[in-house]
């Protein structure tokens, strides 16, 4: 781990930034890249890891990574996990620390607006696959296939072959979302690592890093509502920041909140109150409308909010389920207004069942 960390700090990260994260602190590649010209560069962008170190979260797994590529073993890999949560950018700052500037010679990249049919596999990653690297350091050339699981299955029957052929002078990284889109036959020729929705705490932490090296004035609830929001995804949690900011010099939760389009926690129990106390309502509707709020949204925090106070679990069992069954509606394109009917429904029957196990 000491090892692994200790090679982490020597990877050479190009330009430096002025702030450190405060997750990695010492040396130079704790530093993330900060192109100068930056001022309206997307801060996703902007602030990509540019080495191992300056990615947050899922240490176990950076680690492992970093100390096969010291040690010049780096396997078959297959990334998954959902979207935002730096696997794209882990395997480029690998790429950068493997190859320094010979990078671009050294990687064939392709993804998902790329071709990946068959044709792709045999021709461009067999070419690039078979012909032999000149640079006597660097032994082993990289194939990364970003977004794997939208490849055909015809393409992945026809790699796997590809990858055990040219092993000795190539590995392979696959990228993707879904894991059970990949055949089985390419799992097993990789090593798996699963990157999983960030903590709370690490989106805290590279937020806060962000917001000192960008200077921006946020309150600490308006970064816990961005972190709230983002759900574990980085990049939907950085979105959301630089949107707010542009559209707000002072980041607070209503800004992030407004911005974003999603109800306040204060609109959703409200809501949640009039639904369980009042009899059919026309207050829900008035609020929908003068706030801009989307139904869908509005289910989904009830939902969860509902989770929250006390009530007998048969009587939430069922209004769970008869919420899930309006949210699924509202997916495949039914009237908001018939839906909303049917939400304050589900209440009313719920609020029936409530006096019911009251009187037992
Ligand atoms: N672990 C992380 N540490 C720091 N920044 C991150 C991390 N994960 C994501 N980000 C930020 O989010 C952006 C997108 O990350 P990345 O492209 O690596 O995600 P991904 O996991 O490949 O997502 P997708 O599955 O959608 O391709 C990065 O540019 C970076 O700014
Ligand atoms: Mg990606």
């Amino acid at each position: 781990m000491a090892e692994a960390e200790s090679a982490a700090m020597e990877v050479d990260s190009g330009p430096l930034s002025p702030v450190k994260p405060p997750y990695a602190s010492k040396g130079k590649a704790a530093a993330a890249t900060v192109p100068p010209d930056s001022k309206s560069a997307p801060w996703v962008e902007k602030y990509r890891p540019q080495s191992l170190a300056d990615v947050a979260a899922h240490r176990d797994i950076i680690d492992t990574i970093d100390r096969l590529t010291n040690e010049n073993r780096l396997p078959h890999l297959l990334l998954y996990g959902p979207p935002g949560t730096g696997k794209t950018s882990t395997i480029l700052a690998v790429a950068r620390k493997l190859y320094g500037a010979q990078y671009h010679n050294m990687i064939l990249e392709l993804n998902a607006s790329d071709d990946r049919g068959i044709d792709v596999v045999r021709q461009q990653i067999q070419d690039f696959a078979s012909t032999r690297s000149f640079d006597a350091k660097c032994l082993v050339k990289l194939v990364l296939l970003d977004e794997a699981d939208a490849m055909t299955k015809d393409a992945q029957f026809a790699l796997r072959r590809v990858i055990e052929k040219y092993t000795r002078s190539t590995r392979f990284t696959l990228i993707c979302n879904h894991v059970n889109k990949i055949i089985p036959a390419l799992q097993s020729r990789c090593t798996r690592f699963r990157f999983a929705p960030l903590d709370a705490t690490h989106v805290t932490e590279r937020l806060q890093y962000i917001i000192q090296a960008e200077g921006i004035d946020v309150s600490e609830s308006g970064l816990a509502a961005v972190v709230r929001l983002s759900s574990g995804d980085m990049r939907k949690a950085l979105n959301i920041l630089q949107s707010t900011h542009m559209a707000s010099q002072h980041v607070t939760e209503e800004a992030v909140y407004l911005c974003t389009g999603n109800p306040l926690p204060k609109d959703i129990e409200q809501i949640a109150l009039w639904l369980l106390n009042e009899p059919f309502t026309a207050d829900i509707s008035e609020t929908k409308m003068r706030k801009g709020l989307a139904l869908v949204d509005i289910v989904r925090e009830v939902t969860m909010f509902m989770f929250k106070i006390k009530m007998p679990s048969d009587v939430r069992v069922q209004l769970v389920n008869d919420l899930a069954d309006i949210e699924y509606r509202l997916s495949v394109g039914c009237s908001d207004k018939l839906q909303l009917g049917s939400l304050i429904s589900s209440f009313t029957k719920a609020r029936s069942a409530l006096v019911a196990a009251a009187n037992i």
